[in-house]
């Protein structure tokens, strides 16, 4: 059935021959994460929530994975898994081969909400990671000094979080994560606060980083646009509980471009991933507001008709 629907839907599927071979080469390299028939279940008093189910999938040294799905259907809580967070109910979540137990410096976090401490400096947040794990106060300042340059705020060093604007503080979570040389970095939509041209910006400048340095990078995002922008593989889930609905092997060619998005490749790309996640459209969702009891929209008093 999958295999007729890929003859009639080919595009998504058809990679250049510079993208074939780079698959090709990523799919020879040692496997950082791998998680197997993962479940989990929350129990409270409310009842039993099965969030994953029979999750499986593998990230490659240094490939950047995006993870899609409809709300709800478990991609924090797969994250917070990985990160050693939350426990899971049963399968196995490896990394390097081993079991994932507790949280870890191997795993760099970053998430949508901004977690930088208030009262220390952005150098200040940076060393923390270096200085906890028992580097000395000289050696933590001179790692988060490469980290800042790496992302470009050099000159903030000495600032408050409060001072940064939203996409420069993420950039401080992102070197406050990478400072401790993890081998993946975990991303709970993490520019999903941003502005649309900020957003943009940092998009470019992840890739700039990951580029630049060995990292591997699991990344959860509602938006499609963004996936197929960074994403060498996308995995998408399907609705609550969360399952592996289909993976995709983005065929845009890298390095990538905004320039990009209209291309065919990219557009197919999208197409697919909206059959596969059917957003609500906005049209959708003034439907269902209209649908509300007319006492739950009429707050005051109307003296005319609104058509
Ligand atoms: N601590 C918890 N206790 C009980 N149920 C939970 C808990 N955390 C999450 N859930 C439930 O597990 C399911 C998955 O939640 P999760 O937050 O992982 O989804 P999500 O895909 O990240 O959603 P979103 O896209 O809105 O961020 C939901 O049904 C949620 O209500
Ligand atoms: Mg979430």
């Amino acid at each position: 059935m999958s295999q007729l629907h890929s003859i009639a839907l080919p595009s998504y599927l058809d990679q250049s021959d510079e993208v074939r071979a780079r698959f090709e080469r990523i799919n020879q390299r040692e496997t950082i994460l791998e998680v197997r028939n993962l479940h989990k279940r929350y129990r409270s008093a409310q009842g039993e929530t099965e969030a994953l189910r029979d999750l499986n999938f593998q990230v490659r040294r240094r490939e950047f994975v995006c993870v899609i799905g409809p709300s709800g259907c478990g991609k924090s809580t797969l994250i917070r898994i990985l990160a050693g967070l939350e426990s899971h109910s049963s399968g196995d979540v490896l990394l390097d081969g081993k079991p994932v137990k507790g949280p870890g410096r191997d795993r760099g976090m970053v998430f949508q909400g901004y977690s930088l401490f208030p009262w220390l400096t952005v150098k200040g947040n940076v060393m923390f990671g270096p200085e906890m794990s028992g580097y000395s106060r000289n050696s933590a300042e001179t790692q988060a000094r490469t980290w800042l340059d790496l992302v470009g705020l050099t000159k903030f060093a000495d600032a408050y979080p409060h001072q940064l604007s939203g996409g420069m503080r993420q950039r401080v979570a992102i070197a406050r994560a990478l400072v401790n040389q993890p081998r993946i970095l975990l991303m709970d939509e993490p520019f999903g606060a941003l502005d649309a041209q900020t957003r943009a910006k940092m998009q470019s400048h992840l890739l700039d980083i990951w580029k630049n340095i060995d990292i591997t990078v699991l990344f959860i995002t509602h938006d499609l646009d963004e996936a197929i922008y960074l994403a060498d593989r996308i995995l998408v889930l399907k609705p609550h509980p969360g399952e592996v609905q289909e993976v995709i092997e983005v065929p845009v060619p890298r390095p990538r471009s905004p320039g990009q998005f209209n291309g065919p490749e990219f557009r197919a790309t999208k197409a697919r991933l909206e059959t596969l996640i059917h957003p609500p459209t906005e049209e959708e969702t003034t439907d269902e507001a209209a649908t509300l009891p007319n006492h739950m929209i009429r707050f005051t008093d109307v003296t005319d008709n609104v058509e």
